[in-house]
């Protein structure tokens, strides 16, 4: 997820575009830059690094005096953070100016048929594509006509984008264009703006227009007129924004954690979607050959935290479908356990920040004993990407909540792809199932859209809960993966004690602290263990337990032993995770603000823990 904006008008563009992109560093945070037409020509400063390092070079520089421009703060997926990699792309001959937000899916095939026909490209972005491509077909076959171009670009290109076009031969317009990605205009009084979200507009108008997908805007400072891609002009509403400018940062969610829950969906979509092609699992990331992966006789899942919860639960799916002994472990405790790694061992690192000093540890550990390494990170460049053999991407964009919420989801994602993906390279599955597995991957994103639509039970199941003192999670398999992280969720921004147990593990011990009115979360999902759960509910009814249980839609009978019941989709067993999960961040948020707790950022805790 990146940020962009553009001013057209009188003022100077670049105080405008500054403070536009101040505001959606949030979408991202890793290189900004700014593209200024000026003196017959498009100018281009941008740098690696936050905000304030744009600034410093553009105070440092002869100051950019044009009045029309376009900016972006970049969320890296393609192309390590760095200044060639930052945006604005230009074309080769500097003819057009781009910044975008959003993934073009299909720009190795399209840099390709470019580099074809001579275009040298710059950057190891996807978005330097569409500024080459403007230009190739702008000087080429469309003769010139922008909105031609435009349109043919568009027909070109698959995936989200949300784009500002400035072209040297338009010194006074900008073109806005978006598919999937969002992006606004602003009408200003004798200037005009865009923007990837109302927050970058709003200190100069609250009059905003929405670009839908597949619609061109052409903006000039007194005029903004649309047009749809076969290039039909089209009328469009105004709308008048009433937020304040604090929650228009967070899309008029109250906290950073409700919206990034809300974002999973697409998180999970913009993850998964590229990586299928044909309807089978593509990733290009993994140079595990077949040959490789037959002599890997162990699997270990490190990660600390959430992404350690995600590890637990490819236990259970790498076992059941690559039929490979597997392990998973914190990493601040695999670090020191002189755990047996060799060149037969295959170690999967998860961490959304890339950062987490105990898992960075861990990945040095398995590298050192000449273990293959695949991690899968969120921020790209990150140092354990950098320093993992392979790395898988998650394209939730930037995580700010501490707690994990869209990476959580989007990492299982992951996960499964792998696993599908090495359970066919060894020809552990039938085309069955492989098939299924498919559809049920494909289908997550509207699966975890219906448990979103149930935030009215977990509401009322918050108020009647936000009081214990203490919450017990349990489960068997993947129920019990998923349990350690409900668990986790509600403790680290609630505060209320809370513990996850396998199922079976009660009556070893923890079942002494079950007592009248203890609360009990009970997943109970797995459809081979169901009967063995049912039993682990009557025992801690039995001593008095008010219990909620979490099973599939049409698992009427657990109602019979229960006091409360969530039903969740049906979806493939291992998959489970990623629909009971949700319900459950959704619970632990509502819990924290019915206490009044500080939801964003929780005493005691950091983002990315970056110490031991
Ligand atoms: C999760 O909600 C917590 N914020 C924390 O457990 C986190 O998952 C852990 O610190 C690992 O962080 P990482 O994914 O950035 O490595």
């Amino acid at each position: 997820m990146c940020g962009i904006v553009g001013y057209i008008g009188d003022d100077r563009a670049v105080p405008f575009l500054l403070q536009g992109l101040e505001k959606l560093e949030y979408r991202g945070y890793d290189s900004a830059g700014v593209a200024i037409y000026g003196g017959g020509k498009i100018n281009i400063v941008k740098a690696k690094g936050r905000l304030s390092v744009l600034a410093g070079v553009l105070d440092n520089n002869k100051p950019l005096m044009g009045t029309l421009g376009i900016g972006h703060t970049r969320w890296a997926t393609h192309g390590a953070p760095s200044d060639v990699n930052s945006h604005p792309h230009l074309s080769e001959n500097e003819k057009f100016a781009v910044v975008h937000n959003g993934i073009i899916e299909n720009y190795l095939s399209l840099k390709e048929y470019l580099g074809k026909k001579g275009i040298e490209f710059q950057s190891e972005t996807d978005t330097e594509v569409v500024a080459q491509l403007l230009e190739y077909y702008y000087n080429g076959e469309c003769e010139g006509k922008i909105l031609d171009t435009i349109a043919k670009v568009m027909s070109k290109v698959e995936g989200s984008y949300a784009l500002g076009i400035i072209c040297e031969d338009y010194p006074d317009r900008i073109f806005c264009v978006r598919k999937d990605s969002p992006l606004i205009i602003g009408k200003g009084d004798g200037e005009n703006y865009l923007a990837s979200d109302i927050p970058a507009i709003l200190s100069r108008t609250r009059e905003i227009v929405r670009i839908k997908d597949k619609e061109i805007c052409v903006l000039t400072k007194n005029s903004m007129d649309f047009y749809n891609l076969d290039l039909e002009p089209i009328e469009k509403e105004t709308e008048t924004i009433e937020w304040d400018i604090a929650s228009a940062e967070k899309g008029g969610y109250p906290h950073f954690m409700l919206k990034e829950i809300h974002e999973q969906p697409d998180a999970v979509r913009k993850t998964v979607s590229p990586r299928i092609k044909d309807g089978r699992i593509a990733l290009d990331e993994i140079s595990l050959t077949a040959e490789k992966l037959r002599n890997i006789n162990k699997i270990y899942f490190i990660g600390c935290g959430t992404a350690y919860h995600v590890g637990v639960a490819a236990k259970y799916t790498f076992e059941k479908l690559v039929r490979i002994q597997t392990e998973a472990d914190v990493a601040s405790e695999f670090r020191y356990r002189e755990p047996l790694l060799d060149e037969n061992t295959l170690v999967l690192i998860t961490s959304q920040s890339g950062e987490t000093a105990d898992t960075l540890a861990a990945l040095r550990e398995a590298k050192k004993h000449g273990s293959h390494v695949i991690s899968i990170v969120n921020v790209v460049g990150s140092t354990i990407a950098n320093e993992s053999d392979d790395v898988i991407y998650t394209w939730a964009g930037p995580e700010i909540s501490v707690a994990s919420t869209k990476a959580y989801s989007t990492q299982l994602a992951v996960m499964y792809m792998i696993a599908i993906y090495l359970a066919d390279l060894k020809g552990a599955i039938s085309a069955e199932d492989y098939d299924k597995y498919m559809a049920d991957l494909q289908a997550l994103p509207e699966k975890i859209e219906e448990t979103l639509r149930e935030t009215e039970k977990i509401q009322y199941f918050a108020s009647k809960s936000f009081n214990a003192n203490d919450m017990y999670f349990i489960g068997r398999n993947v129920d019990y993966a998923v349990s350690l992280e409900a668990s986790l969720k509600l403790k680290e921004i609630s505060y209320i004690h809370s513990e996850a147990y396998t199922g079976g593990e009660l009556k070893h011990g923890p079942i002494s602290l079950i007592e009248p009115g203890t609360l009990v979360i009970a997943f109970a999902s797995y459809g081979k263990l169901f009967d063995k759960m049912l039993s682990n509910i009557k025992e801690v009814k039995a001593r008095g337990a008010v219990v909620l249980g979490v099973t599939t839609q049409g698992r009427t009978e657990i109602e019979s032993e229960t006091d409360f019941d969530f039903y969740v989709p049906e979806v493939s067993d291992f998959m489970l995770p990623s629909v009971e999960v949700v319900p459950f961040q959704l619970f632990a948020y509502y819990v924290a603000a019915m206490r009044g707790c500080d939801i964003d950022k929780p005493r005691n805790l950091a983002k990315s823990v970056t110490v031991e």
